[in-house]
C-alpha cells in the first residue's frame, strides 16, 4: 500500500471576502442630518462668496516710488535750464527772471528723453528729431504736443517741491500756479 492517497480530497475554495460595510449608509442619515448637511454646504458657499467679495474691496496695491521730490533751495538755481535732476527724476528745473517751472523730460512723440542744447536754446529729441522751445512748444519733428510741466511749489523752507503726478502742457495754464512759482529773489 502506497502512502499516496489515490483519491485526494481537493482543498476547499477560500470563502469570498465579506463586503465592506459603509460607515454610514444613506438610509442611516436621518432627514434632520440631511438638512443640516445642506445648510452647512450653503453656509460654506456664502462664506466663500463673502470672502471673495471682501478680497475685491481691498485690491492689490502697487507701491511705486513717490512722484514728488524736493529739488532743493530755489536760491541755488541760476537763470536758465538746470539738468541737476535729469538722471534721477527726469526733470529739468527752469528758472526765468520771474520764477520757476519744472519740465518733464519726456518727448511727447514716443517718450525718449530729449537733451537741452543751450547754444541753440532748445530741447532736441535724439530719437526722431523733435525740437522744443524753452517753453516746451514743438518747433520741429513728429512730436504731437508740447512737453509737459510738473506741479511745483515753494516750501516755507525755500525749497522747490516738484510733483510729477500732476502735469500740464496747455499754454495759458502751464504758466500759472501750480505749474509756475513766482520767484524773484537773488
Ligand atoms: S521719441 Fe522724440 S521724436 Fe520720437
Amino acid at each position: 500500500m502506497s502512502d499516496t492517497d489515490p483519491n485526494p480530497v481537493p482543498n476547499p475554495a477560500p470563502a469570498p471576502a465579506a463586503p465592506l460595510k459603509p460607515a454610514v449608509k444613506p438610509a442611516d442619515m436621518s432627514r434632520g442630518d440631511f438638512l443640516w448637511a445642506g445648510w452647512a454646504m450653503l453656509a460654506a458657499f456664502f462664506a466663500a462668496s463673502a470672502a471673495a467679495g471682501a478680497r475685491f474691496m481691498f485690491p492689490n496695491v502697487i507701491y511705486e516710488p513717490s512722484q514728488k521730490f524736493n529739488a532743493g533751495p530755489a536760491s541755488g538755481y541760476d537763470l536758465g535750464v538746470s539738468t541737476k535732476w535729469l538722471n534721477e527724476q527726469r526733470v529739468w528745473i527752469v528758472r526765468t527772471p520771474s520764477g520757476f517751472y519744472a519740465m518733464w523730460a519726456r518727448c511727447t512723440h514716443l517718450g525718449c528723453t530729449p537733451n537741452w542744447w543751450g547754444d541753440q536754446n532748445r530741447f532736441k529729441c535724439p530719437c526722431h528729431g523733435s525740437n522744443y522751445t524753452l517753453a516746451g512748444d514743438v518747433i520741429a519733428g513728429p512730436a504731437p504736443m508740447p512737453l509737459w510741466r510738473a506741479k511745483v511749489d515753494l516750501a516755507p523752507t525755500g525749497d522747490l517741491i516738484v510733483d510729477k503726478a500732476i502735469l500740464e502742457n496747455k499754454p495759458g495754464k502751464r504758466e500759472n500756479a501750480p505749474f509756475f512759482v513766482n520767484y524773484t529773489s537773488a
